[in-house]
């Protein structure tokens, strides 16, 4: 087993150990892959002061994100087939978040069902809403979340039609793979995954197989997707959803600030700075270059997270000092949980705290919430 210390050593065992279409499906962009490459690599060229002779005792990353008390301004996104990368991966996350002290949030297209997820945990967890063409479906998942006392609602706003990823295309993605020839060879370098799946029942979209008369077998992604996702949706729509949902609303996937400026007057309580993990419009500018404007526009409003691109402490901290009260990683715990299970989120979710912690600590601060823009250098971070 080689020593993990890093994200990347994550991905690298997750590959191994993941069939490839699931692999290919968590980490791949739309078409080129232009934002999916910007995300990261936009990080990496802000750069941070050194400050030294600072007193350094006594740190904390404590602080709070739509005001649930939090170890570090982390959450654990939404994504589509997590218990695809690892069985029962939903239940295995949303675990690890709960020990840790940071929330879980729940996909529509999540493979263990809110129901599910529930029962395993005893904190609560935060769940992400489609909107599909069926309301009647909608009502009930908004529902089903209340009655799991989720307390907070993500809904996404950026995926009413698909971005095209070759790779789903090409692998032929599905939830359970198609027992073709080429799935077959490569399933049977995965052992670990298949003992995994063949000890669980949960291997179709959970919150909606048996839920939605006449669908049994959802076939493909894109396809359902293109069925079954409602491409007019609207502000209108945020408005009913805020009012029959009732609690902590986060609207997900805001890149432009006339959109941030709507979901500020729509009354949410946080809006996420998203390009969907450059899954969606490729070409699109990278989260973190798009956060420093929507902040400047309605950060007195809204409280605003972002994600795209975080692969280590040091990105939460940049993050959070270009204003962002939050910060949701996809890839990275799902390489945790595709190499190693509950124990590869856990380890992902220490990483990311010990890295963020130190990082702090190197920039002369001991309180996160104290934390601001002058930690990073000027002229080489967006504005
Ligand atoms: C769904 O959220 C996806 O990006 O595939």
């Amino acid at each position: 087993m080689p020593v993990i210390t890093n994200i990347e050593d994550l991905r690298v065992l997750a590959k191994k150990r993941v069939p490839r279409m699931f692999y290919d499906y968590a980490d791949s962009g739309s078409w080129t892959e232009s934002t999916y490459r910007a995300n990261e690599s936009d990080f990496a060229k802000i750069k941070l002061r050194q400050r030294v002779a600072v007193n350094m005792e006594n740190r904390t990353t404590a602080t709070t994100m739509v005001g649930v008390p939090v170890t570090m301004p982390v959450a654990i996104a939404p994504t589509g087939l997590t218990g695809m990368q690892h069985a029962d991966g939903e239940i295995l996350a949303a675990k690890a978040a709960q020990r840790f002290g940071v929330r879980f949030t729940l996909s529509t297209m999540s493979i263990c069902s809110i129901e599910d997820v529930a029962a395993a945990t005893t904190q609560p967890f935060w769940f992400q809403l489609y909107v599909m063409r069926d309301r009647d479906f909608i009502e009930r998942l908004i529902d089903r979340a209340k009655a799991a006392k989720c307390d907070a609602l993500v809904l996404t706003l950026d995926l009413q039609i698909l971005g095209q990823r070759h790779k789903d295309l090409k692998n032929g993605l599905s939830a359970p793979p198609k027992p073709t020839l080429a799935n077959l060879i490569n399933l049977a370098t995965k052992p670990r995954w298949c003992l995994g799946m063949l000890g669980t029942k949960r291997r179709q979209f959970g919150n909606i197989v048996g839920h939605v008369k006449g669908v049994g077998d959802m076939g493909s992604l894109s396809e359902w997707t293109a069925k079954q996702f409602d491409p007019q949706l609207n502000w209108g729509d945020v408005e009913w959803i805020k009012k029959r949902w009732g609690g902590r609303l986060i609207l997900k996937g805001i890149q432009d600030v006339e959109d941030a400026k709507l979901a500020a007057d729509s009354g949410a309580d946080a809006l996420i700075v998203s390009n969907h993990g450059g899954r969606q419009l490729d070409g699109a500018q990278s989260s973190i270059e798009a956060l420093p404007g929507i902040v400047a526009a309605v950060g007195s409003r809204i409280e605003v997270h972002m994600d795209g691109g975080i692969r280590s402490g040091q990105d939460v901290l940049k993050a959070w000092a270009l204003g962002a009260r939050g910060t949701y990683i996809g890839r990275a715990f799902l390489y945790g949980l595709g190499a190693m299970g509950e124990a590869g989120v856990t380890k992902v979710l220490e990483i990311l705290h010990k890295e963020l912690d130190l990082t702090m600590a190197f920039c002369g601060h001991t309180d996160i919430n104290r934390v601001d823009r002058g930690i990073l250098l000027p002229g080489t971070f967006p504005t």
